[in-house]
């Protein structure tokens, strides 16, 4: 697929299979966000890489749990305070049953962890999009960064002392079979153009 008709055509796809992608279409996924730029090309993004189901299964309990111990207030971001009131319901969703679990993690204190991350993560999507992959981004972790027990559980599977949570993405197999590629349309984002 052509460079700009991936990035045209990417949506957020929250339907998987169970089916783990070849390992090769995710290596390749993952080579397109270690290609994105970084500042001063610090290079330092992480890519901690889940596909165990009882893991993911275990992380999405372990998400929810704490989600529900926190208290969203009038100035809680949206998105969090729906993370929050959701974790507290019976229909709760994390990482949409999906196979692949992408966990993006910067350096703390690094001005551009979050830019990096962000580029890294769009170009993974972009990338998923054009080998006929679904993925979306999961920012739940990335809200849990501080929790205690959220950092142990990354601790242990590779998050280091000195990096923060910046992100996460999910990748699989939509379950229709190909990704739903019909944009949402553009209300926003306004442009000026200076003449
Ligand atoms: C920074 C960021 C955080 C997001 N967090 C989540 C999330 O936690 N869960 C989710 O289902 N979608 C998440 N999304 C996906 C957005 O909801 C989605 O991109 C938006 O609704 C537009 O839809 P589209 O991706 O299909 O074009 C996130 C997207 C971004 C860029």
């Amino acid at each position: 697929m052509e460079a700009l008709e991936a990035i045209l055509t990417r949506r957020s796809t929250r339907k998987y299979k169970e089916e783990i992608p070849e390992k090769d279409l995710v290596e390749r996924i993952i080579e397109a966000g270690r290609y994105a730029p970084s500042g001063s090309n610090s290079q330092t993004t992480h890519f901690i890489v889940f596909t165990d189901k009882e893991i993911l299964t275990e992380m999405a309990e372990l998400v929810k749990e704490e989600f529900s111990k926190m208290e969203a207030g009038r100035d809680t971001y949206v998105s969090l305070r729906n993370s929050i009131n959701a974790s507290r319901s019976g229909n709760y969703t994390f990482h949409y049953g999906a196979p692949v679990f992408i966990v993006a993690a910067n350096k703390k204190g690094y001005g551009n962890a979050m830019a990096d991350s962000a580029c890294a993560l769009e170009n993974m999507m972009i990338a998923a999009n054009a080998l006929d992959l679904g993925s979306c981004w999961i920012n739940q972790l990335h809200w849990l960064d501080e929790n205690e027990r959220v950092r142990a559980f990354m601790g242990h599977y590779g998050l280091k002392e000195d990096e923060t949570i910046t992100g996460g993405l999910i990748v699989g197999y939509p379950d229709t079979g190909l990704p739903d590629r019909k944009p949402l349309e553009r209300k926003g984002n306004p442009v000026t153009w200076v003449k």
